[in-house]
């Protein structure tokens, strides 16, 4: 069904004594269920996280975008939420699995970009969101949920381009919840957002700080973000897959927020275990200035194939028809255990002897030329991983929230973020007044992202053009 967006499990460690979570009071992973064949539930590093979640509760028959497996039918009834068959056997083994691992807790999410159609439907009038809120708490007592993560992409702004959308989609999400967390089946709860890096537009300022007082936190999905890096255009225009601005986004992100009115501590950084690639040819990802045999120095933002990503690992796929009728190719998707798999990355996430690599500094994320494919790759390595643990804590976030579990299988990337020391130099300090994004008409999902990548321009992108150019 469809609904909302996915259902995620929250598999809550209630032992602080789980050392490794100890730096972060929500330590958070994302569980696809559809790579359970590749990712059985007995792989999983439970004691490193503080909570699971399971995605997704709601799956669609079609696919809609690369990271979704889609595979029940899309509905606009707001009774019925309900999960593939597969889901209903894994789910509740997921939750008895968690609920082993010293009380861990499990909780289900609402699905994300293609699941988001009738969201804005679904919770669009009263007796619709007292519906939902029945579905929600049905589903808590059916598998014994201890967290409900909702992913509705996005309240007011068009997601996959046919979704329903209405002005008054954040007054209604804030209703449903509020109704949500009045019910004793839900009051105790832990009930979480997925968001957007810009927070739920709203003529009413007073609207999103009442979010903090029902949701236990919210999560800015701070990736599938990047540059349009096409050479003398350093415009962020478009919001492409990963990115090399990941570590400027995570931080306008949470000035955002915080400026918004959610505090510092109901905040989760989303992290990806998984990166990009771009098509560029051999001679442009060189800087010509080290054109000879032996050149490893890669050129920063080459020009790329934009209407052409290669597929990307096993976990990509060819593409196909989303339920707007959009075509869609191959990601270009590359997750961690991939690169390692490929020989692009050494076990510890370091770049394997001979593959070029560079560390871009604006971004604090790493990225490689990947010779085989044709493809530079950006992506995440322990070293981003700690950087991005820096900032959460010098910031007094509530932790991370890592998707997916199964793109980091051995927790190298979680170890770094979960041993990573404060640093106090990525301290946000108040600044100035941040514009709130107008709310954006109708569009394909591609124009939902282009008109993100302008938000964030308008008011990030002297700041990276400064940061980022001035390394040329
Ligand atoms: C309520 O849900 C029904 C589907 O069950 C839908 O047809 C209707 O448009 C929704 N109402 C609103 C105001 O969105
Ligand atoms: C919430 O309270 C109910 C009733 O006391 C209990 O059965 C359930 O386990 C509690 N859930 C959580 C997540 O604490
Ligand atoms: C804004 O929302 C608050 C709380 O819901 C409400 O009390 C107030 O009247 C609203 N203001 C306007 C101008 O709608
Ligand atoms: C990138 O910028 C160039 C120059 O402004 C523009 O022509 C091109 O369409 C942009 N590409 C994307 C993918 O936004
Ligand atoms: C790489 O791209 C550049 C410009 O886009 C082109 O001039 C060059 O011929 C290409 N090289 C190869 C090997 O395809
Ligand atoms: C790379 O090749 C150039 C030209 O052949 C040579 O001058 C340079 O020393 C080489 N650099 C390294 C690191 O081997
Ligand atoms: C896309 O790029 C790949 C790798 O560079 C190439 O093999 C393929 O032919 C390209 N496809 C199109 C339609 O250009
Ligand atoms: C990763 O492993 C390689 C090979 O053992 C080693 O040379 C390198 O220093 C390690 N990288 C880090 C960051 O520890
Ligand atoms: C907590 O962070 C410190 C660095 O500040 C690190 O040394 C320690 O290992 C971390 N704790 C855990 C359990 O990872
Ligand atoms: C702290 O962050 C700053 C800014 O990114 C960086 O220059 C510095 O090296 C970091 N310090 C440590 C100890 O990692």
């Amino acid at each position: 069904m469809i609904l909302l967006g996915v259902l995620a499990l929250a598999a809550q460690y209630v032992a602080a004594t789980t050392a490794a979570a100890s730096n972060y009071s929500a330590a958070v992973g994302w569980y696809a269920s559809w790579h359970e064949p590749d990712v059985p539930l007995s792989s999983v590093l439970w004691s490193k996280y503080t909570h699971m979640t399971y995605a997704f509760a709601c799956v669609l028959s079609v696919v809609l975008d690369h990271k979704l497996k889609v595979n029940s039918v899309p509905t606009v009834d707001p009774k019925s939420i309900s999960l593939a068959d597969s889901d209903q056997e894994l789910l509740p083994q997921f939750v008895a699995a968690a609920h082993k691992n010293v009380g861990c807790k499990g909780g289900a999410v609402n699905r994300r970009l293609g699941g988001s159609q009738f969201y804005s439907s679904n919770l669009g009038s009263a007796s619709n969101r007292t519906s939902f809120v029945k579905s929600v708490t049905n589903l808590i007592q059916k598998y014994n949920l201890d967290l409900v993560d909702f992913d509705w992409e996005y309240p007011g702004v068009q997601g996959l381009g046919c979704n329903t959308i209405s002005t008054s989609d954040t007054q209604n999400f804030l209703s449903m919840l509020q109704e949500l967390r009045a019910s004793p089946i839900a009051s105790n709860i832990t009930l979480t957002a997925a968001t957007a890096v810009v927070p739920f537009p709203t003529t009413n300022t007073s609207l999103v700080p009442q979010f903090a007082t029902v949701l236990d936190w919210i999560a800015p999905m701070v990736y599938d973000l990047s540059w349009n890096w096409t050479a003398g255009s350093p415009q962020i225009q478009r919001a492409l897959p990963s990115s090399p601005a990941r570590r400027l986004l995570a931080r306008s992100a949470v000035e955002a927020w915080v400026a918004a009115g959610i505090p510092h501590s109901k905040i989760v950084l989303g992290v990806p275990a998984y990166g990009h690639s771009f098509n560029v040819n051999a001679t442009e990802a060189f800087l010509a200035s080290s054109s000879f045999a032996n050149a490893t120095q890669l050129t920063p933002y080459p020009p790329y194939d934009t209407l052409n990503h290669t597929i990307g690992d096993k976990w990509d796929s060819t593409g196909g028809t989303d339920q707007c009728g959009r075509f869609w190719g191959p990601a270009g998707t590359w997750d961690f255990w991939a690169l390692v798999d490929a020989g692009y990355l050494l076990a510890n996430g370091s770049a394997a002897p001979g593959v070029p690599y560079q560390w871009d500094a604006c971004s604090s994320t790493p990225y490689l030329y990947a010779e085989k494919h044709g493809v530079l790759i950006s992506y995440d390595d322990p070293r981003s991983f700690t950087a991005k643990g820096a900032f959460v804590r010098a910031n007094g976030l509530a932790g991370f929230s890592m998707w997916e579990v199964g793109g980091d299988p051995k927790g190298v990337l979680l170890d770094a973020i979960l041993s990573a020391p404060a640093n106090a130099s990525l301290a946000i300090t108040p600044s100035a007044a941040i514009p709130s994004p107008s709310a954006p008409t109708a569009g394909s999902n591609g124009a939902l992202t282009q008109r993100v990548g302008r938000w964030i321009s308008s008011y990030l992108c002297l700041l990276l053009l400064a940061v980022c150019w001035s390394m040329n």
